[in-house]
């Protein structure tokens, strides 16, 4: 017991023990800490995410500037009812290129993080115009104003620098083709072969059910229809591990 005797010494003296402490404390620290540092990403590559379109990109703007986060969340946890409500549970990289991310803290309506292809672009036209036209009970408010709200193009670029800076990768040409991707998008007789080379899986025509203007209600409609749809979920079994 020759060492627990000499641990006498430090119990003993309140100033050894906290310098005594605090060695501890700080080599501990730093074994946990250092690594991340080192990291390039914490954050597991998923196949299928890419940055955000700029028609998506405006549509994320609109979707944080009024506020649609205070009542839905898109960040379905890993519990047995909400994967079989709204389906796989949300990974990391799905949000990795949101700046601010939206994973939501309230869900006084339902999570949106898989949204996408589950309702037509007329149905989400109609819902967010008015609501209650085809959800009774909703007590969702009404944002017909973005169907007459005309989209801002000009200088639309400088949104996906700003999201460069913070690390999504927007490649040159992404940046110097932002506007006209931008309108190509949500127009029914562009050639979109480019901007689907650029942004895979991006959908493409009319959304708001006026071809010839392009709105806020495009642009909402656009991102709300990809939410959930890059990452090609059917080669895994989202019940694993709830069964
Ligand atoms: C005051 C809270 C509130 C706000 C703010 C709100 N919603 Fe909702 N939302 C709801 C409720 C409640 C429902 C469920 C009833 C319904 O479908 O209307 C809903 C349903 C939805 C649905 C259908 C989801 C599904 O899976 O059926 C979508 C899409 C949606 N909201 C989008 C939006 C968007 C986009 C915004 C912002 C422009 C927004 N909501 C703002 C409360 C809200």
């Amino acid at each position: 017991m020759a060492l627990m005797d000499k641990h006498v010494i430090l119990e003993r003296n309140a100033t050894l023990l906290l310098a005594g402490s605090l060695l501890v404390v700080t080599i501990g620290g730093i074994v946990e800490i250092a690594p991340l540092f080192y990291l390039e990403n914490t954050i597991e590559k998923v196949e299928g995410m890419r940055p955000y379109s700029p028609l998506e990109l405006a549509g994320r703007d609109i979707y944080v500037r009024e506020g649609c986060y205070v009542c839905h969340s898109q960040m379905i946890r890993p519990f047995r009812d909400e994967v079989e409500r709204y389906g796989h549970y949300s990974l990391a990289a799905e949000s990795m290129y949101d700046h601010p991310f939206q994973w939501g803290s309230k869900r006084t309506g339902p999570d949106l993080a898989r949204v996408g292809d589950r309702y037509s672009n007329e149905w989400h036209v109609q819902h967010l115009i008015e609501p209650r036209s085809v959800v009774p009970e909703s007590i969702m408010p009404s944002y017909a104003f973005l169907k007459d709200a005309r989209l801002g193009v000009k200088g639309f670029s400088t949104h996906l620098t700003a999201n460069l800076r913070v690390g999504v990768p927007y490649s040159e040409e992404m940046i110097a083709e932002a506007e006209a991707d931008l309108k190509a998008q949500a127009d029914p007789d562009a050639d979109t072969s480019a901007l689907l080379a650029r942004y895979p899986k991006a959908k493409t025509g009319d959304f708001d059910g006026d071809p010839r203007a392009l709105t806020e209600m495009d642009a909402l409609v656009a991102y709300l229809q990809m939410l959930g749809t890059l990452v090609d979920f059917s080669t895994y079994d989202d019940t694993a591990g709830y069964r």
